[in-house]
């Protein structure tokens, strides 16, 4: 089957380029990149052979979603073959950082940060509010290049992050 790669691989700021890569097993009369939230049109590329790019500016948050690029062999024959779906995340550096807060007990010190010390195995839930109720939230520990979760917020602007039975390894800031 195909497959879809995302560069940057942890999505993008608002503005930055954004390239997904179509690997095709054969060559391709037509490859075509479409996102299932249909809030922006299909990409299309004719006669591929091996990789089909497709590189745009991420100008809106419209762009942030679910991508699958599919594959037709023949133009005159109709079966398009598809990837699975790669998920584009938009970041907007211009929003105001959210308000954290903390659902524990623990000895916590208050200020910028926050320092929590729980015993292994506790459950840790982080709350982040922000007044722009549209946005999610990503939780990132630092050193992981990856966002460690993500989370659409409630009616009240609001998400939760819970770390389930915390090891040693989930030590760290976050
Ligand atoms: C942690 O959360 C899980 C899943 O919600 C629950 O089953 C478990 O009892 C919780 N553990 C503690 C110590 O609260």
């Amino acid at each position: 089957p195909p497959s879809l790669s995302l560069h940057p691989s942890q999505g993008v700021s608002l503005g930055d380029t954004v390239t997904l890569r179509c690997h095709l097993p054969q060559l391709a009369a037509r490859v075509r990149l479409c996102q299932e939230e249909r809030f922006i049109s299909c990409m299309y590329k004719h006669q591929v052979q091996n990789t089909a790019e497709f590189s745009f500016v991420s100008t809106s948050k419209e762009h942030a979603g679910t991508y699958r690029c599919q594959y037709q062999v023949s133009e005159e024959w109709g079966a398009w073959q598809k990837t699975d779906p790669v998920e584009l995340v938009v970041t907007d550096s211009d929003l105001p950082p959210p308000a954290v807060s903390l659902r524990q007990e623990g000895c916590v010190e208050m200020g910028t940060n926050v320092t929590l010390c729980v015993e292994t195995r506790t459950n840790v839930t982080i709350q982040c509010r922000n007044k722009d109720k549209g946005t999610s939230f990503l939780l990132h520990k630092d050193g992981c290049s990856a966002p460690v979760q993500r989370q659409d917020p409630d009616g009240a602007g609001t998400a939760s992050f819970t770390l389930l039975a915390v090891t040693l390894a989930d030590s760290g800031t976050y």
